[in-house]
């Protein structure tokens, strides 16, 4: 059994004044305080984790003065309890893990197209305070910003914390804004306005395109990214879903997705509880064919409970060898609760590949500021076979 309480001592702030943060017991306290213990676990210096966690409290608006003995202020599909908050660790091999924040700026503003405006409002606020151009994401607004805009989200902020203090910038837009009938169009006119006008179609075939993605600011390569959806996958449907070039690898992504959903050598489909994720990643136009793939397992709804998730999670991180430890110290940062009790702190696990990198493994971390899903009576296994 995995028992992080023992890990390190959690539930104190590292020396961020507390007057710098929201009030106890409020939203923006909780993700806040998380953001800082998770920081010092990645090595952040002080300085870097409070300016981190002073961006998060000002991009989610208002909510982070909400107390968190509210409902949440709006149903963010951004996690299950709907905290508009989510941690992520991405290890490559012989390096410390980078971490991520995502969240909905204005904490979902109540309405998508508030939530829209308060999405651009944060990336714009962002680009002046780190001088980076919008350029690429104001070109997009009449596609993902219509006046009656559709579907669970408008804009979601990612930050990928490095140390220095100014984080890369990646930002999330719903294709189905104008209608889930017209995602295709908006998906194949934002490629185009990018520069990806072949981009659309190197795409393998899908259920839904979930999300599509731009980085902003600081990148060596800005990529360009569409997430596709994929219902009732199977393993061998998931080893072949990479489009990427050069990089056959049906094989690896296959055995990921065995190890990430639990299933056993003598099963290829998962039940189908939420689709698995693609992600292709486009960074140049000439061959119109992705520069990256990643392959999202929604570990969440394939484990009885976090032990179970934590323990793929580190045999994968070790196959790649990365070292588990700080995943382990990293979910103490974030809750004291044991992962038996309960399911979705770790929500997704990943494998990407991206030409000329060795291949990262990242662990998407639940905030649970509202609720904690309590673990699953059966295995998945067992439950298939009632
Ligand atoms: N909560 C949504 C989902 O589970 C969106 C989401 C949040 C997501 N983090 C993610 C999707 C990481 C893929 C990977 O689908």
């Amino acid at each position: 059994m995995i028992d992080v309480r023992r890990r390190s001592p959690v539930g104190v702030l590292p020396t961020t004044p507390a007057a710098a943060l929201p009030a106890a017991g409020t939203l923006g306290r909780h993700t806040a305080g998380q953001l800082l213990r998770l920081c010092q676990v990645a090595g952040l210096g002080d300085a870097d984790a409070a300016g981190y966690a002073q961006v998060l409290t000002t991009a989610l608006g208002p909510v982070a003065g909400r107390p968190l003995a509210l409902p949440a202020a709006s149903r963010s599909f951004l996690s299950d309890d709907h905290t508009p908050v989510e941690f992520s660790l991405s290890f490559e091999p012989g390096r410390a893990p980078s971490l991520r924040v995502l969240l909905e700026p204005g904490g979902g503003a109540g309405s998508t197209a508030r939530s829209g405006r308060e999405g651009l409002r944060a990336v714009r606020a962002l680009a002046r305070r780190w001088n980076f151009s919008t350029d690429r994401l104001d070109e997009l607004e009449d596609l993902f910003f219509p006046l009656s805009p559709r579907g669970p989200l408008a804009l979601w902020l990612a930050l990928e914390l490095r140390p220095g203090g100014v984080p890369r910038v990646k930002v999330y837009l719903n294709p189905a804004a104008s209608g889930a009938d017209r995602s295709a169009g908006t998906v194949r006119e934002a490629l185009r306005r990018l520069g990806h006008p072949r981009a659309f179609d190197a795409l393998p075939e899908s259920d839904r395109v979930l999300f599509f993605a731009l980085d902003l600011g600081d990148w060596d390569v800005p990529r360009v990214k569409v997430y596709t959806a994929h219902n009732e996958l199977s393993a061998t449907a998931a080893g072949r879903l990479s489009r990427m070039p050069g990089g056959a690898r049906p094989a690896e992504f296959e055995a990921f997705f065995r190890t990430a959903s639990g299933l056993d050598e003598d099963q290829d489909t998962l039940l189908d509880r939420r689709p698995v994720q693609g992600c292709h990643a486009f960074t140049e136009a000439e061959t119109g064919l992705p520069g990256g793939f990643t392959l999202y397992v929604p570990v969440r709804d394939y484990v009885r409970h976090d032990g179970e998730a934590l323990e793929r999670a580190s045999a994968l991180l070790r196959h790649y060898g990365a070292d588990p430890a700080q995943l382990l110290d990293s979910v103490a940062a974030v809750t004291s609760r044991r992962p038996e009790d309960g399911t979705g702190l770790i929500a997704y696990l990943a494998l990407a590949h991206q030409t000329g990198r060795p291949p990262r493994v990242t662990v998407y971390i639940s905030s649970e500021a509202y609720r904690v899903r309590p673990p699953a009576a059966l295995s998945p296994r067992a439950e298939a076979a009632r």
